[in-house]
């Protein structure tokens, strides 16, 4: 098991201020920035593209980004967000017509390469690829939008990946995005996650650092 990452989510962030927003967070102990890219098309909401990750970069953003597509079609974002600075490319399967050439050509463009699972999305999709994938990210809301409740029955899920990736001997990460607080993160560790997208637990708090230290003491337990 590699070491637990929190991965805070800007789409809860300050979006006026999304500099200093991500600079913060990242000050304040997150350790991967979170960027939810949606097109109104895949997903009924609208928000950032590659300029924005360039701009972060330009910021002086160091941290890795993860860039978590919910978009259709997927290919001609992943040479734009590679150059724009993106370290990690996820997608969702259905959106992609040829799911092993999108994840080769994420790695081709020098990112690692995941897909994701919205809550009703069987895993199946990993069964031929799994040796193109660097992160498995599962969807503990329907994606679109920050600030829903996780999706209890997403545990078992989380435990059934987990079980596929120990199975393969390969060092992917195991993540969990959507209602996470931290009043599950333990259970949702337990269950088998590595890394942990928090939205609006950690953007609505009064301390970020707060936060994110509260939620790192329930993952220590
Ligand atoms: C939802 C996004 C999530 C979202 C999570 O479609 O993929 O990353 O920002 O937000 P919270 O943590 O508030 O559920
Ligand atoms: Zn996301």
């Amino acid at each position: 098991m590699q070491p637990y990452l929190i991965a805070p989510s800007i789409l809860s962030a300050d979006f006026a201020r999304l500099g200093e927003e991500v600079a913060a967070v990242i000050q304040a102990g997150g350790d991967v920035v979170h960027f939810d890219v949606m097109d109104n098309h895949y997903v009924p909401n609208l928000t950032m593209g590659p300029m924005v990750c360039q701009a972060l970069r330009n910021y002086g953003i160091s941290a890795p980004i993860d860039v978590h597509l919910m978009v259709e079609p997927v290919d001609a974002l992943v040479p734009q967000f590679a150059a724009a600075g993106a370290s990690i490319i996820t997608f969702h399967p259905e959106a992609s017509r040829h799911i092993d050439r999108t994840l080769q050509l994420i790695r081709q463009q020098g990112c690692q390469a995941g897909l994701v699972f919205n809550p009703a999305t069987p895993l199946s999709y990993l069964d031929y690829v799994l040796d193109k994938i660097d992160v498995v990210l599962l969807m503990s809301v329907n994606p679109g939008f920050g600030g829903q409740k996780f999706i209890p029955q997403t545990l078992n899920k989380i435990a059934a990946a987990r079980k596929l990736i120990d199975d393969s001997g390969l060092s992917i990460k195991l993540e969990v995005d959507g209602g996470v607080t931290a009043d599950n993160i333990a259970d949702i560790a337990t269950a088998g996650a590595d890394m942990f997208v928090a939205g609006s637990a950690i953007f609505n708090a009064e301390d970020y650092k707060d936060a994110i230290e509260t939620m790192r003491q329930q993952l220590a337990k």
